[in-house]
């Protein structure tokens, strides 16, 4: 078995291990990344980048649909090719992931393709197993990261076949527009491609076992989703939990209970996208004594490091916001770490998006977040995007900007945005919280007229009791 030595190994070439990888590469620190799959990880090929471009074309086809509105015709109705637009997905996705080897190559990290194992340790360093297209190969290492991401969760009597039951790459994966559709689980995943399908003209319904869709955004901001939703007609079945399902040949009847009665739903796919979990086994961390937590995540802490020495984790395999640009920061701290550099994760908002219609987009605390965390008086600004002149002229009048801020010291404790471009105009409030800034650095900024990005400003200033464009209460 030939051997190869490196000063860190990363395992797993996603959006947390890729970074790491090229910034260890950039810190002349001789790197290897390990991966079985695809360059990108689930993010690149599966995840963040095919949903957006498939998001994007169901938004296009909904906007020709409604461009009488604006008094623009279009003769017939917008049809949609689905294969068609499948091979453009792909374009985009192969874009990038040839993009990450190119980067990784560019520089000086080695990369392998195959499964990586840990084996027990020897006096040279940790030990590695690759089993390649062209047999097993061993791997020593000083260092070893691991960031080998998360996978969807099954319920019991819910197999994923990607037939009929489907989970996120199924759905994404679609050649055909299925006449109904089942999403069990209203989180990110079955609200954004639940209302991708919605928009091509599937019968959406969500299955949602708690009492509300998103549980971990400001409930104002989904009220409005919520609200979108009726609207195009997708039924949400809140408190509901899909209990079995059977097979009839040319349809499947779903079980739902729901407030302790039954009901049964009947559809063709059945969307599972109650959530992920992290891909830890068959990677031989109890032979080298890694400590996972009870949910199974790999335990890690500020610096990344496990409780082995030598031995670090990055990414959704850790847990915590299971986003994309999470690990890529955890990538590039940990790569800082294992050069000897003094870092750490210490980071006070990650902000999260939701790229739903229209989008959800969120840094800091909620209101009851900041009240748990002992702000007794908060000083909230609402300003709706139907009073932005911006909003208006591009038709996208949904939504709100909320800010909170201390009563007392005005420092800025969390802003959440429903609305057109709410992915975008996060930013500069994370940017804000990073900063500690005060509610009046967002009133006093000048934001440029006429843009979405006032509705910041304007938040702020009703938060101050200084707004100019809408009534001070
Ligand atoms: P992953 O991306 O899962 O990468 C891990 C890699 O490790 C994989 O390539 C895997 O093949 C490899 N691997 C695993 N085990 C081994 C082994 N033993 N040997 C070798 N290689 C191995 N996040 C956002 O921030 N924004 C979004 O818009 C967004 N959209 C999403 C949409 C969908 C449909 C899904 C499913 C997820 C989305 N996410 C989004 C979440 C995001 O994809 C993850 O948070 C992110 O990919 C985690 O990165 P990671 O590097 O930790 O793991
Ligand atoms: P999720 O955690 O966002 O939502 C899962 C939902 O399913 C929850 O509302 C939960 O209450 C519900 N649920 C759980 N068990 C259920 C059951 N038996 N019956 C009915 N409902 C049930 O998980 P999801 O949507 O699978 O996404 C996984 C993760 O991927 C997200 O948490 C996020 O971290 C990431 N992601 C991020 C995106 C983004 O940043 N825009 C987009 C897509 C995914």
């Amino acid at each position: 078995m030939s051997e190869q030595r490196f000063d860190a190994v990363v395992i797993g070439a996603g959006p947390g291990g890729y970074p790491a990888a090229i910034r260890l590469g950039q810190l002349k620190v001789k790197t290897a990344v390990i991966e079985r799959e695809y360059m990108g990880g689930v993010c690149l090929n599966v995840g963040c980048i095919p949903s957006k471009a498939v998001i994007h074309a169901a938004k296009m086809f909904d906007k020709m649909s409604h461009a009488d509105d604006i008094g623009i015709g279009i003769a017939g109705k917008p049809t949609l090719d689905m294969k068609k637009m499948q091979t453009w997905k792909g374009g985009v996705v192969n874009k990038l992931t040839s993009g990450v080897r190119t980067l990784l190559k560019g520089n000086g990290v080695t990369i392998l393709e195959g499964t990586a194992k840990l084996e027990k340790p020897g006096p040279d360093g940790h030990r590695i197993v690759v089993q390649t297209k062209d047999g097993p190969q061993t791997v020593v290492a000083k260092n070893i990261v691991i960031a080998t991401g998360s996978r969807p969760i099954e319920i019991p009597g819910f197999k994923i076949d990607q037939q009929r039951i489907i989970d996120s790459t199924g759905a994404l994966a679609l050649d055909e527009v299925p006449k109904r559709m089942v999403v069990i689980g209203g989180g990110y995943i079955g609200l954004e491609l639940g209302m991708v399908y919605a928009k091509f003209g599937t019968k959406v319904t969500v299955v949602e076992a708690l009492p509300r869709l998103l549980g971990t955004m400001d409930k104002d901001c989904v009220a409005v989703v919520d609200r979108k939703l009726k609207k195009m007609g997708v039924e949400v079945m809140v408190n509901a939990k899909a209990k079995s399902w059977e097979d009839k040949g040319d349809r499947a009847v779903l079980t739902v209970e729901i407030d302790g009665k039954t009901a049964t739903i009947d559809t063709d796919k059945i969307l599972l996208s109650v959530g992920r979990r992290p891909n830890t086994e068959n990677l031989g961390l109890d032979t080298v004594g890694v400590a996972l937590d009870k949910r199974g995540y790999v335990l890690a802490d500020e610096h990344l490091r496990t409780n082995v020495g030598g031995i670090y984790a990055i990414g959704d395999v850790i847990g915590g916001m299971m986003l994309a640009h999470k690990a890529t920061k955890e990538g590039e701290v940990v790569a800082e770490v294992i050069a000897g550099h003094k870092a750490a994760f210490d980071v006070r908002t990650i902000p999260a998006v939701v790229f739903t219609d229209p989008e959800i987009a969120s840094t800091g605390l909620t209101e009851e977040e900041a009240k748990e965390k002992g702000h007794a008086k908060l000083r909230v600004g609402k300003f709706p995007f139907a009073a932005l002149g911006r909003a208006l002229s591009v038709n996208e009048t949904d939504g709100f900007v909320k800010v909170i801020a201390d009563a007392g010291t005005g420092e800025l404790l969390g802003v959440h945005i429903v609305g057109n471009g709410a992915s975008d105009l996060i930013s500069e409030a994370a940017l804000a919280i990073e900063m500690g800034a005060v509610a009046d650095d967002l009133r006093l900024t000048i934001h440029p007229h006429p843009t979405l990005s006032e509705a910041v400003m304007e938040a702020a200033a009703v938060a101050l009791g200084e707004a100019i464009h809408v009534i001070n209460r």
